[in-house]
């Protein structure tokens, strides 16, 4: 599957202009996660853009989250490995994660979150200005963007990667593609 086809299948399934913003998020911090482990950075990006695609398809049932987009994913020609991170970044089902991709998943997931917020709440609201440094300390302030589950993001350490480190990744890749996020 190409990464074309992924996001085709992405903008078909997912109207919310924001969640399509996270999940390109999510892929850009993916990939530089599989540059930095020497891994496979295109599939390391799919399992990023596809993560939430069932978000809308799901209604209220949260708990089929993660497992309609494996079913969707795999049905689009995805790999088994992207498959299975897509469908064990959903804590609840209870699915460990295994693999270095599975881990680097659930752990990017929610930074996306945090250093969205970091540059929302600036003047410019873009993240040109924002720093790691910062955003570690936004890390600590529990109530700054609530949503993004800190013990999610610090499970960055399972794969050997100190918190400052990976923030620093995540906000690079991000800046990568300030336009497309428009920040
Ligand atoms: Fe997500």
């Amino acid at each position: 599957m190409t990464r074309n086809e992924a996001l085709n299948a992405v903008r078909a399934n997912v109207r919310n202009d924001n969640l399509v913003k996270h999940m390109l998020a999510t892929e850009a911090i993916t990939r530089a996660l599989a540059k930095r482990f020497g891994d496979d950075v295109e599939e390391w990006g799919l399992a990023g853009l596809l993560h939430d695609i069932d978000i809308e398809l799901i209604g209220d049932n949260f708990a089929d989250h993660g497992r309609v987009g494996a079913d969707l994913a795999g049905e689009l020609g995805a790999s088994a490995e992207v498959c299975h991170a897509i469908m064990c970044h959903n804590w609840t089902n209870e699915i460990p994660c295994e693999t270095a991709l599975d881990k680097a998943l659930i752990c990017s997931d929610p930074l996306t979150g945090l250093i969205t917020a970091g540059a929302l709440v600036r003047p410019d609201k873009k993240l040109a200005g924002l720093t790691a440094e910062s955003l570690m300390k936004r890390f600590g302030e529990k109530r700054f963007a609530a949503g993004a589950s800190r013990e999610q993001i610090a499970s960055c350490e399972e794969m050997g990667l100190d918190l400052e480190e990976f923030i620093g990744i995540g906000l690079e890749a991000m800046k990568g593609i300030a336009s497309e996020l428009g920040l």
